[in-house]
């Protein structure tokens, strides 16, 4: 079991598999990640991430950029090995063609980054046109069909997009999908200090609190999960200590860095020519002891939902 300096127990990788993307949204903050670097390949990737089930992690998400860019994607996912737990993190648009050979190369689950269902708006925030958006929304559907649930709608909420809340919950009823669908809500990141406004989120917040039922409040980031009409809705934010003393992950960057937080990368390891297990292993708990909550500030013991 790896455990920080500060009692938070790592229960996640999420692991970049490259920083391409074929969709350029606004607000994009790679992961994190610097630009630049060589991508790590499917080898390396096996190698170090197949070290994590033996330290006790048992739960592994790919991300990017866009993973499936990779040529490689569905090779990469079936040589993980020995994860409880196999997810992905797509903007959707190459999802429909490849979810089954994903699902039989053992993926569990993916979250689907879907910010509007109107082609306009959608185009504006990412960059994509009308029929990248339906490439997105057969993925979902997809998804769902063949059982990568729950599937996961991360919505990134901006000002511009927050009154399509009701749009998204509308849909997924009027598809059916409210029993394998979570609608994710995420707090802007704002890495570059280059989006003006953000969201309303006193009033989001309101109105869930005073329309929908609070469920619980996952131990991973104390996020808030409400039920609203019948579709789970999860809160991902804000970003305090609160956040931070959830947060049970480990990043590694597609060009082989670990990463102990996702806002910092003055703590990084570097695993880039590791070839031994033994190396990979001890530059682990390096990256481990290196964590340390972005932000602290008085923090209570965090708590689940076992504990409401
Ligand atoms: N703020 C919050 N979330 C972001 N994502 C990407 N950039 C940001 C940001 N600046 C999230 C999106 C996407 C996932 C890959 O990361 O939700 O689904
Ligand atoms: Fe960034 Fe994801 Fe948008 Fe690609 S789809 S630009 S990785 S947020």
């Amino acid at each position: 079991m790896l455990i920080d300096p500060y009692g938070r127990k790592i229960r996640s990788l999420r692991a970049s598999i490259t920083k391409r993307c074929n969709l350029n949204c606004i607000y994009c903050h790679m992961d994190g990640q610097l630009a630049g670097g060589e991508e790590l390949s499917l080898d390396e990737i096996k190698r170090i991430c197949n070290i994590f089930p033996r330290l006790g992690v048992k739960k592994i998400r790919i991300s990017g950029g866009e993973p499936l860019v990779r040529k490689d994607c569905v090779d990469i996912i079936a040589g993980l090995k020995n994860f409880d737990e196999i997810s992905m993190t797509t903007n959707g648009v190459f999802l429909a063609d490849k979810a089954e050979d994903l699902k039989q190369a053992g993926l569990k689950r993916v979250n689907i980054s879907i910010d509007s269902l109107k082609d306009d708006l959608y185009s504006r925030i990412t960059g994509g046109d009308r029929k990248t958006l339906l490439y997105v929304k057969d993925s979902l559907e997809k998804a769902v069909e063949i059982g990568l649930t729950p599937v996961k709608i991360n919505m990134v909420v901006l000002d511009i997009n927050q009154e399509e809340i009701h749009d998204f919950i509308d849909y997924i009823l009027k598809k059916g999908l409210q029993k394998e669908v979570i609608l994710q809500l995420i707090e802007l990141i704002d890495i570059r200090k280059k989006y003006p406004d953000q969201a309303d989120w006193k009033k989001i917040e309101a109105f869930l609190n005073n329309n929908g039922i609070l469920i619980g409040v996952r131990k991973t980031h104390n996020r808030k999960k409400y039920l609203y009409r019948g579709v789970e809705v999860e809160l991902v934010r804000p970003i305090d200590a609160k956040f931070c003393m959830g947060c049970s992950r480990l990043r590694l960057t597609a060009d082989g860095f670990l990463k102990p937080c996702l806002l910092r990368n003055d703590n990084i390891v570097d695993l880039k020519g590791c070839s031994s297990e033994e190396e990979i292993e001890r530059l682990v708990k390096v990256a481990v002891a290196r964590r340390e909550p972005y932000y602290k500030g008085v923090v209570k013991k965090h708590f689940s939902i076992n504990d409401l």
